[in-house]
């Protein structure tokens, strides 16, 4: 039984001990031990490259170190091995934690304190600042799955109004009102700010385009803590610069790191974060991995977490 680990976070090092800590006496290898690549069974990684993934004849299962798995499906050799991708309700915590940040910062005019702090100017002017009340904003979710769903309700407790759109109608019942398909339209309209939690998918791509902005509230904020490719980032440049009252928290972009020409970086409506909305929690999303080894041991079957037509 071989184990093989292959990462590009930076806390490789932290990740590398407990695994050997909770994946005990199983061999784990990494990329230089080529020797025993065709018997590793099992894959923990965060963007492998598919030369690698292509010489592991005898993979089992894949394990994602992050809740996202387009970093696997886009890779050319995948070829439908079972995927365990995560699920923790720290990290979905963390995410609703990291979006509400972005959502005080917007209501309560936080950035402008900051830069006025910065010139000394005593900066009271309440008729222009005076911040809007929770029960009085509507907040859309894009993307209501395991994350997004968190994120709703945790911002429902906080009395903020909420609704959510899914692509595909669903049975699953919403304790707040969700829009799908051709409703689009309609949960854009409502919304006073819009989070976008969408994973990458061929129906994800360039999905908050400059026919989406454009409906969206003049007035208004867009979070993105989803996968940077569902923004066409062209077209929000150009809207953020039509629209001084327009704002954007983006934790993903397109191509990461953020490229230094990028004109988002100094765009003074945009916050900028380095993808740390939801960082995976080391230890439990290991102990999750090593219940679903534990499992497939005993079983000998595995259910991928991935529904391969929609892409997530
Ligand atoms: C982060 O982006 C994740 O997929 O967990």
């Amino acid at each position: 039984m071989t184990v093989l680990f292959y990462t590009t976070f930076t806390d490789k090092k932290i990740w590398i001990k407990e695994i050997k800590k909770q994946f005990k006496n199983i061999k784990i290898i990494t990329i230089r031990e080529k020797k025993y690549f065709n018997k590793v069974e099992f894959a923990i990684v965060w963007d492998l490259p598919d030369k690698i993934l292509k010489q592991l004849s005898n993979l089992k299962i894949i394990f994602s170190q992050g809740a996202g798995v387009d970093h696997i499906l886009n890779l050319p050799s995948y070829n439908n091995t079972p995927i365990v991708r995560l699920q923790d309700p720290i990290m979905a915590e963390r995410m609703a934690n990291y979006v509400l940040s972005q959502i005080l910062n917007y209501q309560l005019h936080l950035s402008k304190y900051l830069k006025s702090q910065q010139k000394k100017i005593w900066l009271d002017d309440l008729e222009t600042l005076t911040p809007i009340d929770n029960h009085k904003l509507t907040i859309g979710i894009l993307g209501v799955g395991f994350l997004g769903n968190y994120v709703a309700k945790f911002l429902k407790k906080i009395n903020y109004n909420v609704i959510g759109f899914k692509k595909n109608k669903t049975l699953k019942k919403f304790n707040y009102k969700i829009y799908t398909g051709y409703n689009i339209n309609k949960f854009i309209y409502s919304s006073d700010i819009i989070v976008s939690i969408l994973p990458s998918t061929k129906y994800t791509i360039n999905f908050i385009n400059k026919n989406f902005l454009s409906k969206m509230k003049k007035n208004s904020l867009l979070i993105n803590v989803g996968r940077g490719v569902t923004i066409n980032e062209k077209d929000l440049i150009n809207h953020l610069n039509k629209n001084k009252n327009f704002f954007a928290s983006l934790d993903v972009f397109n191509k990461e790191p953020l490229n230094t020409s990028s004109k988002l970086w100094s765009h003074p409506n945009v916050t900028i974060t380095p993808h740390i909305a939801s960082i995976t929690v080391v230890k439990s999303a290991i102990a999750q991995m090593y219940s679903r080894y534990i499992q497939y041991k005993k079983t000998g079957k595995i259910k991928s977490d991935v529904n391969l037509n929609n892409g997530y």
